[in-house]
C-alpha cells in the first residue's frame, strides 16, 4: 500500500470543512459563534452575520438588510458555500393571552429570516453546489405551554427546510436543520432568570433532560459541522434532534 494520503485523507489534514465560505447567521452570541468558531477549527472560511456586529451588521427581519448582508458576505468570501440561518429569539406567551406584536416579530425573526436569507443566499449556493443549514428547536417537533409563537415558528423552520431540500435538489442545494434541546446560552440564561425562582428553573431544566445536563453550545456546534461537511453529501431535508433525550418520551412509571 502506498504512503500517499487519498483525497478523503487529505481533506481531513485540511479540517472537514476545508474549501467551505459560510455565513453564519446569529454568530455574535451562544450556538452561532460556537458554529463559527468550530467551522474555522475545521478550515472554513466564516462571516458571522448579526444584529449586533459581527462582520457583516444584519437584520434578518429585512429582505434589504439580508440581501445586502448575504452579498457583501459573498463578496468577501469569494462566493458562498454554507449558509447558516441561526438568529433567533425567544418569543413568550401562550394562547390567547401573545400579543401580536410578540406574535409577529417572533415570527418575522425566527422563521421569515430564514426564508429571506436563504432567499438572498440561494443564487450563490446554486453557483456553488453548496448547503443551507437552519436553527429550528426541539420546541418545533412538541408543543411546549406558553410558548405557542416560538413553536409555531421553529415548527415553520422545520417544514421550510424539508422545502428547501426538496426544491434545491436539482441543483445540487442540499438543506438541513438542527433542533437542539435546551443549550447554555445567554438566550436561555434569560429565559432561566425571567422566572419567579430561576435556581428552581436551572435545576427543572436539567431535569427534563434524560442526559441530566443542559447541552453546550459545542454540541450543537458538531452537529452542523457534520451536515455542512461533504460527509453529509447524501442528507438533506433532515431534522437532526440533539437534545440529550429531551423529546424522546415520557419516563412514565408506576
Ligand atoms: N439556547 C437554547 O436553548 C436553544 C434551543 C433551541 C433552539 N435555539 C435557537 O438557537 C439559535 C441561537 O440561539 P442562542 O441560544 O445561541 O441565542 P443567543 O441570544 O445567544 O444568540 C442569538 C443571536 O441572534 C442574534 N439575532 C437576534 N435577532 C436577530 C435579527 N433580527 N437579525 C440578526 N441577528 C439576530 C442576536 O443578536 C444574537 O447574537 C436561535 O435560533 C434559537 O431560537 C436555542
Amino acid at each position: 500500500m502506498g504512503t500517499e494520503a487519498s483525497p478523503a485523507q487529505h481533506d481531513r489534514q485540511q479540517g472537514r470543512l476545508a474549501g467551505k465560505r459560510s455565513l453564519v447567521t446569529g454568530g455574535a452570541s451562544g450556538i452561532g459563534a460556537e458554529v463559527a468558531r468550530r467551522f474555522v477549527s475545521e478550515g472554513a472560511e466564516v462571516m458571522v452575520g448579526d444584529l449586533k456586529g459581527g462582520d457583516v451588521v444584519l437584520d434578518v427581519r429585512s429582505a434589504a438588510s439580508v440581501e445586502a448582508g448575504v452579498r457583501a458576505a459573498a463578496e468577501r468570501l469569494g462566493g458562498l458555500t454554507t449558509l447558516v440561518c441561526n438568529a433567533g429569539r425567544p418569543v413568550l406567551g401562550g394562547m390567547p393571552d401573545i400579543g401580536e406584536d410578540e406574535w409577529l416579530d417572533g415570527i418575522a425573526t425566527n422563521l421569515t429570516g430564514v426564508y429571506l436569507t436563504a432567499k438572498a443566499a440561494w443564487p450563490y449556493l446554486a453557483e456553488s453546489g453548496g448547503s443551507v443549514l437552519a436553527t429550528a428547536s426541539t420546541l418545533g417537533l412538541m408543543a411546549v405551554g406558553g410558548q405557542a409563537g416560538y413553536c409555531a415558528a421553529k415548527a415553520g423552520v422545520v417544514m421550510l427546510t424539508k422545502c428547501m431540500a426538496l426544491d434545491g435538489a436539482e441543483l445540487g442545494i442540499r438543506a438541513n436543520c438542527v433542533c437542539p434541546g435546551m443549550v447554555e446560552t445567554p438566550m436561555l440564561e434569560h429565559i432561566i432568570n425571567e422566572q419567579p425562582d430561576p435556581d428552581h428553573a436551572r435545576r427543572a431544566a436539567v431535569e427534563y433532560h434524560p442526559l441530566r445536563r443542559l447541552g453546550k453550545p459545542a454540541d450543537i456546534a458538531d452537529a452542523f459541522v457534520y451536515l455542512a461537511s461533504d460527509e453529509a453529501s447524501w442528507v438533506t431535508g433532515v431534522a437532526l434532534v440533539v437534545d440529550g433525550g429531551f423529546t424522546t418520551g415520557k419516563d412514565v412509571r408506576f
